[in-house]
């Protein structure tokens, strides 16, 4: 994989963050798969930490790399997640979901102490939603949910990988929404979830308590509640 200098010290910078004896969220995603690695480095240095992961994907890497990962029934608590996001606003409001992994990064988000969003500076926006909202829907009657939102104005695209349908690894369909600006998320966020079929959608309005934003020279900034 081509390195990405930002991605990287936002990446990095995060597991600075990280104390022996933690439980990490391991987040999905070009620049959490930086801090995966680096977690790889202290673990094999020796710090105790165990870890679940938000996808197939970064409980795969986070093998590779030697990271304890737990099963659920072993969590009593997460202490840090660290993630990426698609956008992120002042508020530390995020549009998740770009890869897919959004419903188990909220789960896991949702059980954290503290969640780091690790990000390129080019992620930080004024206001959320020129990149596509993805909203999680169950296959089931799935044109029934497209047209509820269509008829909400959320001009939905049913995501394809290659000429397939994109499977979530929960098994189900995302639909990348189309508002171009989201004037009021908490407002958005209720309707979506509202709708059957919705099993969640993309919008984490309360969640992130420190962004960790990378710029290209290798510096980066924080931002934090
Ligand atoms: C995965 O579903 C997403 O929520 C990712 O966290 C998000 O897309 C950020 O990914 P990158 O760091 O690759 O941009």
């Amino acid at each position: 994989m081509k390195q990405d200098p930002a991605k990287k010290a936002a990446g990095e910078k995060a597991a600075e963050y990280i104390k022996s004896g933690m439980t990490i969220g391991l987040g999905t995603g070009s620049t959490a798969y930086y801090t995966i690695l680096r977690i790889g480095e202290l673990v094999r240095g020796g710090m105790q930490l165990r870890a679940v992961a938000t996808s197939a994907q970064s409980t795969q890497l986070a093998m590779e790399q030697q990271i304890p990962i737990i099963s659920f029934d072993q969590v009593e608590k997460i202490d840090l997640d660290i993630d990426g996001a698609d956008e992120a606003d002042e508020q530390l409001q995020l549009i998740k979901g770009g890869g897919g992994a959004l419903l188990r990064e909220k789960i896991i988000a949702a059980a954290a102490t503290e969640m780091l969003v690790v990000m390129d500076a080019s992620k930080l926006v004024k206001r959320l939603g020129k990149f596509p909202l993805p909203v999680e829907i169950v296959p089931f009657g799935w044109e029934l949910t497209f047209r509820k939102l269509m008829a909400l104005g959320a001009a939905p695209v049913l995501r394809k990988k290659e000429n397939d349908v994109f499977i979530t690894d929960n098994g189900n369909y995302i639909l990348d929404c189309h508002y171009g600006e989201i004037a009021a998320p908490v407002a958005l966020h209720a309707q979506l979830n509202s709708i059957p079929g919705v099993v969640d959608n993309g919008l984490f309005l309360h969640y992130a308590t420190r962004l960790i934003i990378g710029y290209e020279d290798g510096t980066v900034r924080s931002l934090s509640r």
